[in-house]
């Protein structure tokens, strides 16, 4: 069967850069025939981490079906967007919420093969939020890390209108890093 890898971007806004990140890595990942999944956080929007909030409710649906999701996937691609040198709150409390139902037993997701890409504005291209985005998957999800980092700066001018990425060693390792990404997920599938 192939490879499911599930694919993901730290913001919801109109016109993200990272989503554009996203959606062609997702293109790329299908090319070599990986199973893809690409999904938006706006459909699995969820309160502020707050642990009364888990006690007296119980952990969202959408952070229990999100995990879930994880579970039933080998490998997951991020592309995250960089706020104030680290990863926007939209990411990390997705992330805080499904390393909590993880914890507590009800999907079991860890060892799951993770590539990740940033994006800005800037000529730095995310990489803090990146590194940041790295140690995070890592502690709360038991992710195993694809070396290569995809960083992607002046995002705004390096997609063309059909989200091709114009700038040729960006390209070039994005490929090379989503065949990674699957050789990687289904070498160490259970
Ligand atoms: C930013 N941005 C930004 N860029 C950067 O290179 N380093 C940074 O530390 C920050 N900090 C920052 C904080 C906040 C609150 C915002 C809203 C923005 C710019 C940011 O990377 C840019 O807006 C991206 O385009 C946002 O990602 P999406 O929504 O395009 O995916």
């Amino acid at each position: 069967a192939p490879t499911k890898i599930l694919v993901l971007a730290g913001s919801i806004r109109t016109g993200s850069l990272s989503t554009k990140l996203a959606a062609l890595a997702a293109k790329e990942l299908a090319l070599i025939d990986a199973d893809v999944t690409r999904i938006s956080l706006a459909d699995y929007e969820m309160p502020i981490y707050n642990g009364d909030l888990e006690k007296e409710k119980g952990q969202p649906e959408n952070a229990v079906k999100l995990a879930r999701l994880i579970a039933a996937h080998q490998g997951v691609f991020i592309a995250t967007p960089e706020y104030n040198n680290s990863v926007p709150p939209l990411l990390k409390n997705t992330i805080d919420w499904v390393s909590r139902v993880e914890a507590t037993g009800d999907a079991k997701f860890r060892n799951r093969v993770y590539a990740i890409g940033s994006t800005s504005d800037g000529m730095i291209g995310g990489a803090r939020a990146l590194i940041d985005c790295r140690k995070i998957v890592q502690a709360g999800l038991g992710a195993i890390l694809i070396p290569s980092k995809i960083e992607v700066s002046r995002a705004q001018d390096a997609f063309n209108e059909s989200g091709e990425m114009t700038v040729e060693p960006v390209s070039k390792l994005l490929k090379r890093v989503c065949r990674q990404l699957v050789d990687l997920s289904a070498r160490l599938a259970d």
